[in-house]
Formats: C-alpha cells, sequence, structure tokens
C-alpha cells in the first residue's frame, strides 16, 4: 500500500494529532477528523547539484511522489528549495482542492507553479489563520543567509487537541524563546548547525526555554553535506532541557502525539 494510503487510512484518535516525517523538514500531520496538513515537502532531487562542490542530493527516497500527495492544506516555512520546492509544487494534482500557505516569497512560487490567488494564503509571524480545523500561528524565525530574508516557523494546533512548534530553518536569536508563551507540546526542530541553522546545542537551548513535553529532531537527514548524527541532540538536551523528552522520528512511520 502507497504510504498517502497508509495516512489516508490512519484512525487518530480524539484530541491527538498523527504525523508522518518524508525527510529533511518535510511533515505531514492528520487530524482527528480527517484534515491533512503538510509541511515543506521536498519530493523531488531538485536540490542537486544547486550548488558546485557540494553533495546536496537526495539521501532519502521520495516517500510520496508529487502527483500522489493528496492535503487539504500545504505549507512551506521560505523559500529555499528544499522547503518550497517548485518540481515538486509543479508536479501537485490537488492543486484545486488545498490551501497553500506561507509567507509572500512563498507565495510568489505557488503563483508562478499555477495555484490559483484563491487557493494562496500569505502568512507572517504572529499571523493566526485557521483552516478547517487547523490552527497556524506564524512564528518568528531569523534567516540564516541573504538568499531569503522572509524566514518563518508555525505553532500547529489540531482540533483543539496537540500544539506543535515547527521551528523551520532559522539561526538561533533569543526572539525564538518567544514561542514559550503559546505552550506547545512538542517542538520539532533543525538541528544541522551547518548554513546557520540551529546547532544541535542552540536547538536544546531553545527547547529548554519553551518547554514542550517532547522534541523532535529533523533537518540532519536529507544531504551527505549537511547531516549530524541526532544523538548528539539527545545528549544536549538532557543536559540543556531536562524533562524534556527526546523522539527520533522513522521516516515515513507514524507517530501519534
Ligand atoms: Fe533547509
Amino acid at each position: 500500500m502507497s504510504l498517502m494510503k497508509k495516512i489516508r487510512e490512519y484512525p487518530v484518535p480524539r484530541k491527538s494529532v498523527a504525523m508522518w516525517w518524508l525527510g529533511q523538514n518535510g511533515w505531514i500531520f492528520k487530524t482527528p477528523e480527517g484534515t491533512l496538513a503538510s509541511v515543506d515537502m521536498y519530493l523531488t532531487d531538485s536540490c542537486a547539484g544547486l550548488v558546485p562542490h557540494l553533495d546536496f542530493s537526495r539521501q532519502v527516497p521520495v516517500l510520496i511522489a508529487p502527483e500522489e500527495l493528496d492535503v487539504d492544506i500545504f505549507a512551506c516555512t521560505h523559500n529555499h528549495q528544499d522547503h518550497t520546492d517548485p518540481f515538486t509544487i509543479r508536479g501537485l494534482r490537488n492543486k484545486d482542492t488545498a490551501h497553500f500557505v506561507g509567507p509572500h516569497p512563498t507565495c510568489g512560487v505557488y503563483a508562478a507553479e499555477g495555484i490559483e490567488t484563491g487557493r494562496i494564503v500569505p502568512t507572517w509571524p504572529q499571523r493566526e489563520i485557521e483552516l478547517a480545523d487547523i490552527k497556524i500561528t506564524g512564528t518568528f524565525a531569523l534567516p540564516t543567509d541573504d538568499s531569503d530574508l522572509n524566514h518563518m516557523g508555525f505553532v500547529m494546533q489540531f482540533g483543539g487537541g496537540p500544539k506543535i512548534y515547527i521551528t523551520g530553518d532559522t539561526d538561533f536569536s533569543e526572539l525564538l524563546f518567544s514561542v514559550e508563551k503559546q505552550k506547545p507540546d512538542a517542538v520539532i526542530t533543525v538541528i544541522n548547525g551547518g548554513f546557520n541553522n540551529l546547532s544541535h546545542w542552540e536547538a536544546a537551548e531553545v527547547c529548554g526555554r519553551i518547554k514542550p513535553k517532547l522534541a523532535i529532531p529533523c533537518h540532519y537527514d536529507m544531504f551527505a553535506d549537511n547531516s549530524i548524527d541526532p544523538k548528539q541532540f539527545r545528549a544536549t538536551l538532557a543536559l540543556r532541557a531536562p524533562g524534556v523528552a527526546y523522539q527520533e522520528m522513522t521516516h515515513g512511520e507514524p507517530f501519534l502525539l
């Protein structure tokens, strides 16, 4: 059975959310009502060869082909191609049924790839939007280089139940601690440190301040030249965020929160 079909059939109990990791910062969430939201779907190998002398060929298989992806909300955190991938968006078959969410430059990519204006929902830090039974609050993220100065993260709340903070690519800033006010149950954080992203040490500090129940590392697996061992984050989390449980994901396997 295809992963998309498995996700569609997966039952989600009340007051929970099911999630699947597709690699890098790519996530699919499912609410008890059956609403599906994706974040940063990178479902091609379009970054390979993007930067001379760096190995950005994908190491995680494409678990869902773009034309198979069928979500109600398609969200992206910023315009780097491992997050807003024009080739993934080009291949989607559900352009007329999904809502496409992201900061303005990302909305420009949606429009360029044929998404109708009425389906595009621009958002930004501190903006709250509600689509079906999912509330999405934009969070601050500090750009990692000057090729895109419009990074953001999301706090997503599913069916009035669990809240998850997705940092997105971000350099370290004390402004990241502002998410503490929203009391997320879990934090999904980048940990790779490369290209000015949060290091595992900085990510653990952010988790220590925000104090979720659970911290889930991501963005360490996709490219040979942008990888670290997530166990380093497990160790620093124990030191800098005692009481926050470490949760490592397996690509394509469900996790229920
Ligand atoms: Fe990235």
